[in-house]
C-alpha cells in the first residue's frame, strides 16, 4: 500500500445516522435522508464516510446492539436504500465506510437466543458462558463501565454470560472458529456489495483471558473523577494476544478485496494503540488515536504527544488524528469555541488521517438534555455521563425542525446549536462552515499537508508550530492556543510568506513576515503560511 492510498491523503467524515437527516419525518435520521444530503458532503470536501451502525438492531445501544449483521434497520431504511447510497457516493467520488461491531451481539440476535436457550444448545459456545466461582458469585472479578460485574446470571440455565457493556449486549465467544468464520462473512457480505471498509467497534475487547484470571486493581483510580471501571487494571479481559492475532486475521478477510481499510477503536496506552498497526503493517491501518479527545489544551503538551506518537508507529503505519466522535463531549465545548477553530486547523494539518465528527463542521456545542429527555443508556447507568449531548440533530436551515426533520426530533437541536445551521453559514465568510471548507480544499490541494513530511518549529508560550513539506514545498502551520496575541520567529531560510488559511476571517492571502521575518498571532489565532 503506497503513500498513495486513498484513505491516507483523504480526510474521513464520521456520519452518526440518527442525527443527520430525517427523510420521513419521524424525528429520526435515515438513509434516504442522507441520500438527499450527499452534496453537502462533496460540497464540504471530505473523502469518505463511516456510518455509525445501521443493522437492525432494538435500539438499547443505538445500534451497537446488532441483531442481523446483514441487514439494515427499517429506522433507517432499507438494504436497497443502502445500496443505492454507496453507489451515490461513490459516483461523487466517496467512500463508504460501515460500523462492525465485532464484541458483542444484541441479546435479541438469533444465535444468542439459541445459545441462551439451554446448555447443549450448538450455539452454547458461541458466547462466553461460564460456571459460578467455586462457592458462588461471579467467575472472576472483571467489571464493565459502570463498575459493577461484567458477569449475568441466567437463572433459567444457571450459568453467567460476559458482557462487557449493557445485559442487553453479550459478549460473543471469539475462541470459537464458527464464531470467527460467522463474523469474517459479515465482512464479506459488506465488502462484495462495494463498502470501502469499516471502523471495529472496541476491537480491544474481543477476547478474554481462557483462565479468567481476575484483574489487580488500579492504584492510581480517583473515585468520583474516573470512570468507575477504572478501579481495576484490565490486563486480562482487555487487548489480550489472541485479540492482536484476530486483528491480523480480519485484515486478512478485507484484503481479499482490493483498495479497502480498517479503522478501529482500541481505547488503550500509546504503545498497545500502535502494536494493532501489525508487524509490517498487516493489522489495522488506522487504529484510532483518541489523545487530542482528552489532552489538556495546551501547545507544550500536544507537541510533546506529537512526537511521542510519531516516533511510536511502526515501519508500515500511517498516524490518524480524532477530535470528536458520538462518544465523547463536542471539541466546541470542550476547548471553546474561538479555539475550536484552531482545533479544526491542528486536526486537518496534521500529518496523518484525520477523522471529523458530524457537526463538528458547523462549530455545534453539547446540547444539555434533561434527565427525563435522555436516551442513552449510560445516562441512567452514570449520572452525568450520557452521551445524548454529543449526538443531537444536525440543523441545516431556520425552517420548521430546523431542515433536519418534520416530524419532533429524537433528542432536542438545542437553541443556540439551531442558530449554527449549515444554510446561515454556507455563504459567511466567517463561518466554522467556510473555515473547514478552506482548510479541506487548501489539505487536498497541497501534497505538502496531505503527504508531506512533519517537523516541529520552536515556539514560545501557547504556541504549537510545524512545518509540512514535501519538496521544494514548505508549509507553516503556527497556531495561538491561548487568547492573548503572540509572535513567532518564522523558519529560516525564507523568513517570510503569504498566508493561505487563518482562523480569523480577512487575513487570508496576506503576507506574513514582513521585514523583521515575525508572524504575529492574534489570541486565539491559527494560520497557514505558505513559505517563501
Ligand atoms: C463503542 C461505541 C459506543 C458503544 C460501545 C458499545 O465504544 O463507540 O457508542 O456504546 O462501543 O458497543
Amino acid at each position: 500500500m503506497g503513500a498513495a492510498a486513498w484513505w491516507r491523503r483523504g480526510v474521513i467524515y464520521q456520519l452518526y445516522p440518527r442525527s443527520f437527516m430525517d427523510g420521513d419525518g419521524d424525528g429520526v435520521g435515515d438513509l434516504p435522508g442522507v441520500l438527499a444530503r450527499l452534496d453537502h458532503l462533496t460540497w464540504l470536501g471530505v473523502d469518505a464516510l463511516w456510518l455509525s451502525p445501521v443493522y437492525p438492531s432494538p435500539m438499547a445501544d443505538f445500534g451497537y446492539d446488532v441483531s442481523d449483521y446483514r441487514g439494515v434497520d427499517p429506522l433507517f431504511g432499507t438494504l436497497d436504500d443502502l445500496d443505492r447510497l454507496i453507489a451515490s457516493a461513490h459516483g461523487r467520488g466517496l467512500r463508504v465506510l460501515l460500523d462492525w461491531v465485532p464484541n458483542h451481539t444484541s441479546d435479541q440476535h438469533p444465535w444468542f437466543l439459541a445459545s441462551r436457550s439451554g446448555r447443549g444448545d450448538p450455539r452454547r459456545d458461541w458466547y462466553v458462558w461460564r460456571d459460578p466461582r467455586p462457592g458462588g458469585g461471579p467467575p472472576s472479578n472483571w467489571i464493565d463501565y459502570t463498575g459493577r460485574s461484567s458477569w449475568r446470571w441466567d437463572e433459567a440455565t444457571g450459568q453467567y454470560y460476559y458482557r462487557a457493556f449493557t445485559d442487553a449486549q453479550p459478549d460473543l465467544n471469539w475462541r470459537n472458529p464458527e464464531v470467527q468464520e460467522a463474523m469474517f462473512e459479515t465482512l464479506r457480505f459488506w465488502l462484495r456489495r462495494g463498502v470501502d471498509g469499516f471502523r471495529i467497534d472496541v476491537l480491544s475487547l474481543l477476547v478474554e483471558d481462557d483462565q479468567l484470571r481476575d484483574n489487580p486493581p488500579n492504584p492510581h483510580y480517583r473515585p468520583g473523577e474516573d470512570f468507575p471501571y477504572m478501579r481495576e487494571l484490565s490486563v486480562w479481559n482487555v487487548d489480550r494476544p489472541e485479540t492482536r492475532e484476530l486483528a491480523a486475521h480480519i485484515r486478512k478477510v478485507v484484503d481479499e478485496f482490493d483498495d479497502r481499510v480498517l479503522l478501529a477503536e482500541l481505547v488503550l496506552p500509546l504503545e498497545q494503540t500502535v502494536a494493532y498497526y501489525g508487524p509490517d503493517g498487516r493489522g489495522i491501518q488506522v487504529p484510532f488515536n483518541f489523545e487530542l479527545l482528552t489532552a489538556a489544551w495546551e501547545a507544550r503538551g500536544i507537541a510533546g504527544y506529537v512526537d511521542r506518537y510519531l516516533a511510536a508507529i511502526p515501519p508500515g503505519g500511517w498516524p490518524n488524528w480524532v477530535l470528536g466522535n458520538h462518544d465523547v463531549s463536542r471539541v466546541a465545548s470542550r476547548v471553546g469555541p474561538a479555539q475550536a477553530r484552531v482545533a479544526a486547523m491542528l486536526l486537518l494539518t496534521l500529518p496523518g488521517t484525520p477523522v471529523l465528527y458530524q457537526g463538528d463542521e458547523l462549530g455545534l456545542a453539547d446540547v444539555p438534555i434533561p434527565p427525563d429527555q435522555a436516551r442513552d443508556p449510560i445516562a441512567n447507568l452514570i449520572p452525568g455521563r450520557g452521551r445524548d449531548p454529543e449526538r443531537t440533530p444536525l440543523p441545516w436551515d431556520d425552517g420548521p425542525g430546523a431542515g433536519f426533520t418534520s416530524g419532533r426530533p429524537w433528542l432536542p437541536l438545542g437553541e443556540a446549536n439551531q442558530a449554527r445551521h449549515v444554510a446561515g453559514q454556507r455563504h459567511d465568510p466567517a463561518s466554522m462552515l467556510t473555515l473547514h471548507r478552506r482548510l479541506l480544499r487548501l489539505r487536498r490541494r497541497v501534497p505538502a499537508l496531505h503527504a508531506g513530511a512533519y517537523q516541529p518549529v520552536e515556539a514560545d508560550g501557547d504556541v504549537l508550530a510545524y512545518l509540512r513539506t514535501a519538496g521544494d514545498a514548505r508549509w507553516l502551520v503556527a497556531l495561538n492556543l491561548g487568547p492573548g496575541p503572540a509572535r513567532l520567529a518564522l523558519p529560516g531560510p525564507e523568513r517570510a510568506g503569504r498566508v493561505a488559511c487563518s482562523t480569523h476571517p480577512g487575513r487570508d492571502g496576506a503576507a506574513a513576515g514582513g521585514g523583521c521575518g515575525q508572524l504575529e498571532l492574534g489570541g486565539d489565532e491559527g494560520v497557514v503560511v505558505e513559505l517563501g
